[in-house]
């Protein structure tokens, strides 16, 4: 639990309390966590591996909201307001999750205040970044979109910080959808951007080859 900024600011009891009744879980690539619309009374913490955040669309394409990696928690709005899973988590390589129950958390939340400071913290970023996402979708065209998208993912992989990734193996389906656009239109300004030799594609490959190209398109609201 100490892995999460989550838990790791909380004192030696309240841990202990925690992980008490906490539990480990283990899913395959693939494997659904749980599906928008259900019930839940567990919040996760990542261990190992990586999970993808989406929601359904009118048109049955997923869309994906965020994906996870260890030491990211998920699955705290139900948890916290008692309502129904507001996305689907599915895991998108084998996981090892720690499962946190609502009665431990709850007890732990009321003694001490550092885990709710660092909950709250929790749903302003994802609150920050929605807000971001909502006028990305309503207001920037499919190259800044797209843009911003490969520069996010190519630090916000695991242990990237300092030096961002340069190589991704994404189909160009899964970039649509974390966009919400299709993959015909993706591969249209990918190609775009492969001729104004931003990046390069090869064997299923996507290579960043201009990051500073890609944050003047990305800038260019
Ligand atoms: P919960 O609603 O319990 O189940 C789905 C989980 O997905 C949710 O809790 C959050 O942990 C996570 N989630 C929902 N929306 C987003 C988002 N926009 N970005 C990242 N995670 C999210």
């Amino acid at each position: 639990l100490g892995q999460s900024f989550i838990f790791e600011a909380l004192d030696d009891e309240s841990r202990k309390d925690l992980a008490a009744f906490a539990h480990v879980k283990r899913y395959t690539a693939g494997d659904i966590i749980f599906d928008m619309g259900t019930p839940g009374q567990s919040m996760m913490a990542i261990a190992e591996g990586s999970v993808r955040v989406s929601m359904p669309t009118p048109s049955a394409r997923d869309v994906t909201l965020s994906e996870l990696h260890p030491g990211d928690i998920f699955g705290e709005i139900a948890l916290l307001d008692g309502g129904e899973r507001s996305a689907n988590v599915r895991a998108l390589t084998n996981c090892k999750l720690v499962v946190v129950e609502r009665r431990s958390l709850l007890e732990v939340l009321n003694r001490d205040p550092a885990l709710s400071i660092r909950l709250i913290e929790l749903l302003c970023q994802r609150v920050r970044r929605s807000d971001e996402r909502m006028m990305e979708i309503g207001f920037l065209g499919l190259p800044e979109r797209l843009a911003r998208l490969l520069l996010r993912i190519t630090v916000t992989a695991p242990g990237t910080e300092e030096k961002p990734l340069t190589k991704l193996s994404l189909s160009q389906s899964e970039i649509a959808e974390m966009i919400g656009n299709t993959r015909e239109t993706v591969n249209r300004c990918l190609r775009k951007f492969q001729k104004a030799d931003l990046i390069d594609l090869k064997e299923g490959w996507l290579i960043i080859r201009n990051r500073e190209g890609l944050e003047d398109v990305a800038d260019f609201v």
